[in-house]
């Protein structure tokens, strides 16, 4: 990779495609699942060594929590047991810590524990958070803030405003990126992506291998941001 490439600061990460991985293999959809939390976890990594700092990936979208079977969720909240219960110490021993956003209050409550403990036990001074967007949407976020900023009782400007996301720590995306075909975001990062470079690839999540995260960094490099400058 060059050098000089710039680097997003924060990559938003749309891991879609698990389901038709699994199908073209015919597996079942929580093999493409499996896949995906296994192509999640090396990316992170990758990501960390590419001088990316913030990462957040899309695991469970709001929609995703009402509108999929129960076996299928099922099979995502074992993911993520075993991933809050031993892999996340790998990512704390590189110096990085986790992050969750969305309403996890709808979860099973051992998951709601783990994911507390793996905050709480992330590294301080860490230099990567991989973010997680559980039971996430845009919109549901924008509303929450609005009722926190009614209950507040003040006018806000943008900074207030964003200072009662989820996202309230954290830099804005600078760039997204979806996997698995589709030309949409999703409910993702509604507000906070306004300015957000997007990158769209056809490959399935599960197959976006390191050398394909490359290719999108190399694109968003090549990318003249003008924020409404000319
Ligand atoms: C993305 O993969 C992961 C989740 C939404 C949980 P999908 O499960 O949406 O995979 P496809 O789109 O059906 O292939
Ligand atoms: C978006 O994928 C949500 C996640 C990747 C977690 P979906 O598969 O749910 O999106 P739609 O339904 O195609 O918009
Ligand atoms: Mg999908």
């Amino acid at each position: 990779m060059d050098e000089n490439l710039k680097t997003p600061l924060h990559i938003g990460l749309i891991m879609d495609g698990n389901g038709r991985w699994a199908k073209k293999r015919l597996l079942p959809r929580s093999a493409g699942h499996k896949a995906g939390m296994n192509a999640m976890i090396r990316l992170a990594e990758h990501a960390q060594k590419r001088g990316v700092k913030y990462m957040t990936v899309y695991v469970l979208s709001t929609e995703n929590l009402t509108g999929r079977p129960q076996d299928e969720l099922d099979g995502i909240f074992k993911l993520l047991r075993e991933y809050f219960a031993s892999n996340v110490k790998k990512l704390y021993k590189k110096n990085a810590r986790v992050k969750v956003i969305g309403d996890i209050s709808a979860l099973p409550q051992d998951i709601v524990r783990l994911l507390k403990e793996g905050e709480d036990n992330s590294p301080a001074g860490a230099e990567f958070t991989l973010v997680f967007a559980i039971n996430y949407g845009g919109r549901a976020d924008i509303v929450n803030a609005v009722n926190r900023a009614i209950e507040g009782g003040k006018k806000l400007d943008e900074k207030g405003f964003a200072s009662l996301l989820y996202t309230a720590d954290i830099p804005d995306p600078d760039f997204i990126i979806r996997t698995g075909g589709e030309i949409r975001t999703s409910n993702f990062l509604t507000y906070q992506a306004a300015y957000a470079e997007l990158y769209f690839t056809d490959v399935l999540f599960p197959d976006f291998s390191e050398g394909e995260f490359d290719k999108a960094l190399q694109n968003f490099s090549e990318r003249e941001r003008r924020f409404g400058k000319i």
